[in-house]
C-alpha cells in the first residue's frame, strides 16, 4: 500500500507522524507523494481556530482526489480526530480511521485491516491511563541522513490552562517508564544519532504522575546526557511552574545538554497570568531566567505568547511587551487568544475585540524582531559547531550554501565547497554575518 501523511501542530505530532510511518513501512507499506497515496493520512492539531480548520480544507482536496479512485480511503488522527471523533464518518464517508494520541498505537493495525478489507471502519479514541508503549525497533536502525530524532516521555497534560485544549484532546499525563526511554535513545544512538530532543507537553512534570516510578526529570536528563556518543541534547516544552533548579542547574553541568530553553511565558501581567490559570508570576518567571543565566550565560530563550486573551488591558499588554524586552527572549512564538470549545476562557469576558488583538500581536511581533535582530548580531565573530542538515533553500554565487544549526539551535548558514555529504555532520564555523532570523559562517576546520 502507498501512503501519504499530512501534519499539522506541534512536535509531537510530527513525531507522532514518525512513528507511524516508520511502524507501516515495516509492515511492507511505502510512503509516497500525495498524488500517488492510496491511504492519506492527516495527522491534526487543534490548538486554535486557525490549524483545525485546515483540517477540512485538506479533507476537500483529498475528496477531490478521491473521485478517481474509490478504494483510496483517509484516516484521521491528532487532536481534532480526539474532538470530533466519528463525528468525521458522517462528514466525509471516505474517511475510515480516526484515532487520538493514546489511540496511535493501533493505528498501524487497524490501517492495514480496513486496507485488506477486513474491517470497514475504526475508531481509536480511548484515553488511557498508562502510558501505552508503542512498537519499537529492539535492534539499532540506522539513523536517517539527518542524524536527529525526537524521543516521547511522557503523553498528555494534566495542567488545564484556561485557554488551552490540549488535556481534552490528549488526556491526562502519563509517563513512560525511564528504560523504556533509555533504551530508545541508547538505540537511536548506537544508530548513529547525534542529536536527540526529548519531547512531552510538560516535561517538567515527568514522573509524577501514575506511571511514575520515582525517577524526576532532573535524573532522567542525567541518564539520556550520559548515552556516549550523544553530541546534543534538548527537550521540549518546559512549564516554567515545574522546572527544577536540578534541571535548571543541569543546564551548566551537562556538556551536551544544549544552551537553548523553550520557557512559554504567555503573558507579563500577573493578573493575566492568574485568569489563564499559569500557577507562575512575573517574579517567578524572572528568578527562573536569572537562574538559566547563572547557569549557562550564554543560554539563548525563547518563549510562546498569547495576546488579547480576555480580561486583557492595554496596560496587562504593556506589562507583556516590558517583559518581553527585559527577558530578551531571542525569538517567540505569538498568537491571539482563540476560543476553544470546552475551555474555561470560553467563558471569560470581556473578549478583547479582533482588531485591538491584530493590533497587539503586531506591536509585539515588531518588539521581537528588533530584540531578534540585535541578540543575533551579538554573535557575529564567535566561533561555534554547526549540525548540518542540508543545503540552504536559497542558493547564490558559485560556492554550495549548506544550512546547519547551532547548539542554541540558531539556523546557521554555510557557503562550501561541498555539493553532498556534509548531512548530519559538525562543521566548525565562525560567525561573520547576522540576518534577519539566522546566521552566516566561515568553516574554519574539518567536519566531524
Ligand atoms: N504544552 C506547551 C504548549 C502547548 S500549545 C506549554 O504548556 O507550553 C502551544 C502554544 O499554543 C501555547 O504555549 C500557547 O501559547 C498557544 N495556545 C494554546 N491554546 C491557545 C489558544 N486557545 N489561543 C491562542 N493560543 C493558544
Ligand atoms: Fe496546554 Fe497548559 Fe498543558 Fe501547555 S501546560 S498543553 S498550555 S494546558
Ligand atoms: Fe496541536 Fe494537539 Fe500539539 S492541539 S499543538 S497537535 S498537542
Amino acid at each position: 500500500m502507498k501512503f501519504h501523511i499530512t501534519t499539522f501542530g506541534c512536535q509531537m505530532n510530527v513525531h507522532d507522524s514518525q512513528w507511524l510511518a516508520r511502524a507501516l513501512e515495516s509492515r511492507g507499506w511505502e510512503e509516497t507523494g500525495a498524488e500517488d497515496a492510496q491511504v492519506y493520512i492527516l495527522n491534526t492539531c487543534s490548538v486554535r481556530d486557525k490549524p483545525e480548520q485546515k483540517v477540512y480544507s485538506e479533507l476537500g482536496r483529498v475528496a477531490a482526489h478521491l473521485r478517481r479512485d474509490e478504494n483510496v480511503f483517509a484516516a484521521v488522527g491528532g487532536c481534532v480526530a480526539q474532538q470530533v471523533g466519528r463525528g468525521f464518518f458522517e462528514r466525509f464517508p471516505f474517511v475510515k480511521l480516526v484515532f487520538g494520541s493514546d489511540g496511535i498505537a493501533g493505528a498501524p493495525n487497524a490501517l492495514e485491516r480496513i486496507a485488506a478489507g477486513r474491517e470497514e471502519r475504526a475508531a481509536l479514541l480511548d484515553f488511557v491511563t498508562l502510558y501505552e508503549e508503542r512498537e519499537q525497533p529492539d535492534q539499532p536502525v540506522a539513523a536517517d541522513e539527518s542524524r536527529q530524532a525526537f524521543v516521547n516521555i511522557m503523553q498528555g497534560c494534566d495542567n488545564f490552562c484556561a485557554y488551552c485544549i490540549v488535556p481534552y484532546t490528549r488526556g491526562r499525563q502519563k509517563s513512560r517508564t525511564p528504560e523504556a526511554i533509555l533504551d530508545e535513545c541508547r538505540l537511536l544512538v548506537e544508530g548513529g544519532v547525534r542529536e536527540i530532543t526529548l519531547l512531552g507537553q510538560n516535561v517538567n512534570s515527568f514522573g509524577l504522575d501514575k506511571g511514575g516510578v520515582g525517577v524526576s526529570f532532573a535524573e532522567l536528563l542525567r541518564s539520556v546526557a550520559a548515552i556516549p556518543g550523544l553530541d546534543r541534547l534538548r527537550f521540549t516544552t518546559s512549564h516554567p511552574k515545574d522546572i527544577a533548579g536540578e534541571v535548571i542547574r543541569a543546564f551548566g553541568e551537562l556538556p551536551n545538554l544544549c544552551p537553548s530553553l523553550h520557557l512559554p511565558m504567555q503573558a507579563g501581567s500577573d493578573k493575566v497570568l492568574k485568569a489563564m490559570r499559569r500557577k507562575y508570576d512575573m517574579e517567578r518567571y524572572l528568578s527562573i531566567v536569572d537562574g538559566l543565566r547563572t547557569a549557562r550565560p550564554d543560554i539563548s530563550l525563547t518563549t510562546d505568547l498569547i495576546v488579547g486573551f480576555p480580561g486583557e488591558t492595554e496596560e496587562d499588554f504593556q506589562q507583556t511587551l516590558d517583559m518581553v524586552e527585559r527577558v530578551g527572549f531571542e525569538s517567540s512564538f505569538s498568537f491571539k487568544y482563540s476560543d476553544r470549545p470546552g475551555v474555561a476562557a470560553v467563558n471569560m469576558e470581556p473578549k478583547v475585540p479582533a482588531e485591538e488583538a491584530s493590533e497587539r500581536l503586531l506591536r509585539l511581533q515588531t518588539l521581537q524582531n528588533n530584540i531578534t535582530r540585535e541578540c543575533l548580531k551579538n554573535l557575529v565573530g564567535a566561533r561555534t559547531d554547526a549540525f548540518m542538515e542540508g543545503l540552504s533553500r536559497m542558493q547564490d554565487g558559485d560556492a554550495v550554501s549548506w544550512k546547519g544549526r547551532d547548539p542554541a539551535g540558531r539556523i546557521v548558514n554555510v557557503s562550501m565547497s561541498e555539493t553532498a555529504g556534509l548531512t548530519g555532520m559538525m562543521v566548525p564555523v565562525r560567525i561573520v554575518e547576522a540576518k534577519k532570523h539566522s546566521l552566516v559562517g566561515e568553516r574554519t576546520g574539518e567536519p566531524w
